[in-house]
């Protein structure tokens, strides 16, 4: 007889794994299907971990390299064992998919070692042996999207997988896309010592964050080092003795130039991924970029089919992912799991880093909405000085009307972090007033977000 479960997750990323803790802890059976050798999905195995690891690995390089001095720490000669800088990251990995395997078995979940097929509602098959489940979690998750004229082969012409994994630091890196991927894996090798050159079909980088973020974080990426080739697309690589030579032209057309790089890598966003799954058979509806369609409480068409995580519309966030494994367990337990989009912040993880939390000033144009802006840079911050990390800026948008919160953006050390507050402050509803009359631990990098928040009034006290 098929083994019999309260769930079936198909997929252990944030997600799946997430989704499976979940609802475990709420009671129920619950089996995880994973083919993938480890556990974590592609967030552990080869995303957000092992990226982190290696922009962790180069920034102390960098700083090695060429800020150490001005502290009066006098080196020497750095040099980089690239071998070891990946064996450390291979490490850190390990020790993150090997923590959901632990956890897995602390919560009784069980892993169902293969590639899941829904072969009819509440039956799952994993490499032909059948399962069943009340009801299916699809968790399956997203890969790299395709370029026709591009082939990737994961060695010279690599997907992010590829770029992570590289035994030589290329001398010419070209990355095509300005988006997420190619910033920051632009920025591990950009830091190891190649020229990195970005080409970006629109006319601006990182599009869907705010525009006066984004101009200023091109400008920093630029002094840098990075070359940005703006409102341009590749259209073809060949493998010549010289390297890739790439065929990149206006994206509103003009003359075709040819640029030749040792390493390029594709970075033009992600797509759900369903391949194999089965859902075409048994009639699963997705949408006509291959996503698939749900409800406002994970629902899929299918009774009891219900999808998470990159494989469903919305942003390709591993927290938006596990926000959404969590609802889903404790609406299938009865409960009223909720997951509010309008407060999920995004962040990048260069230097300096990008963070962003709710709308930006493009948007709330577009809506009508009256607002008003406050911006404070680090450079008046007096920890901002003595970290030496001046680059960037706060920048909080609140109801004109209201005073509620509507966004924050920030480029500046540390951004990632300090969002959290105004996400904890937007969840409660707060007014940039809120922010401002909390007290803020001197001399932190906090002290730009309260000021900001004065600024939305006038009333910044340190400019
Ligand atoms: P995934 O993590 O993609 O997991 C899906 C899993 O399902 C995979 O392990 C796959 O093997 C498995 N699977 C698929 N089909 C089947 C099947 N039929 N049977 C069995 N198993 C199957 N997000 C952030 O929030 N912060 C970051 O810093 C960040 N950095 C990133 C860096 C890179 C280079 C990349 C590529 C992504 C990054 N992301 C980051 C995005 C993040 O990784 C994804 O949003 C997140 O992993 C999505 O989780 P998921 O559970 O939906 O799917
Ligand atoms: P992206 O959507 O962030 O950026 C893709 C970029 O490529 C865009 O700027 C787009 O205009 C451009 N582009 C599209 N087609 C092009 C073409 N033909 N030629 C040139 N440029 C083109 O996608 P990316 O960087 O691949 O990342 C995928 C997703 O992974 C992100 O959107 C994010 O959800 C997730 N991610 C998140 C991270 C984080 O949270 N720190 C880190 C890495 C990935």
């Amino acid at each position: 007889m098929a083994d019999q479960f309260d769930l079936i997750v198909i997929g252990s990323g944030p997600g799946g794994y997430v989704c499976a803790i979940r609802a475990a802890q709420l009671g129920m059976k619950v089996a995880c299907v994973e083919k993938r050798a480890t556990l974590g999905g592609t967030c552990l195995n080869v995303g957000c971990i092992p990226s982190k690891a290696l922009l962790q690995s180069s920034e102390s390089f960098d700083d090695a390299a060429h800020h150490m001095a001005d502290h009066g720490i006098l080196i020497g000669e750095v040099k980089l064992d690239l071998a070891r800088m990946q064996a450390r990251k291979a490490d850190v990995v390990g020790a993150n998919t090997k923590g959901v395997e632990f956890l897995f078995k602390t919560n009784q979940v069980t892993w169902l070692k293969g590639t899941g097929v829904i072969t009819a509602p509440g039956k799952v098959s994993v490499d032909g042996t059948e399962n069943e489940a009340k009801n299916i979690v699809i968790a399956t998750g997203s890969e790299s999207m395709p370029l026709p004229g591009v082939d990737v082969d994961e060695k010279t012409i690599v997907t992010s997988t590829g770029a992570l994994e590289l035994d030589k630091v290329p001398e010419h890196l070209v990355v095509i896309g300005g988006g997420v991927i190619g910033l920051e894996l632009g920025s591990v090798w950009g830091r190891l010592g190649s020229k990195i050159t970005v080409i970006e079909f629109l006319d601006r980088i990182i599009p869907g964050n705010d525009g006066e973020i984004a101009k200023n974080f091109q400008r920093v990426l630029e002094k840098q080092g990075f070359t940005f080739k703006l409102g341009h697309k590749v259209t073809g690589a060949t493998k010549t003795d010289a390297g890739i030579s790439l065929t990149v032209e206006p994206a509103k057309g003009g003359d075709v130039e040819t640029i030749t790089a040792d390493v390029v890598l594709l970075a033009i966003g992600r797509r759900a991924y369903t391949e194999g799954l089965g859902l075409a058979a048994i009639g699963v509806e997705t949408d006509p970029r291959g996503r698939v369609v749900t409800n406002g409480h994970f629902a899929t068409n299918v009774a009891g089919i219900y999808a998470i995580g990159d494989v469903i519309a919305g942003p390709m966030l591993a927290h938006k992912a596990e926000d959404e494994g969590v609802a889903l367990a404790e609406i299938l337990a009865g409960q009223h799991g909720h997951v509010n989009y309008g407060v999920i912040p995004g962040v990048i993880y260069t230097w300096p880093e990008v963070a962003s939390v709710g709308k930006t000033e493009e948007e709330l144009k577009a809506e009508g909405v009256e607002y008003a802006v406050g911006k404070f840079p680090f450079t008046a911050n007096g920890r901002a000085r003595a970290m030496g990390m001046t680059d960037g800026f706060v920048k909080i948008l609140a109801d004109k009307r209201t005073d509620r919160l509507l966004g924050c953006h920030i480029l500046g050390p540390d951004a990632g972090t300090l969002i959290a507050e105004v996400a904890t402050a937007m969840e409660f509803g707060a007014s940039s007033e809120d922010v401002a009359r909390i007290c803020h631990a001197h001399p932190t990098l906090s002290e730009v977000v309260k000021e900001a928040a004065l600024a939305v009034d006038g009333r910044a006290l340190h400019i």
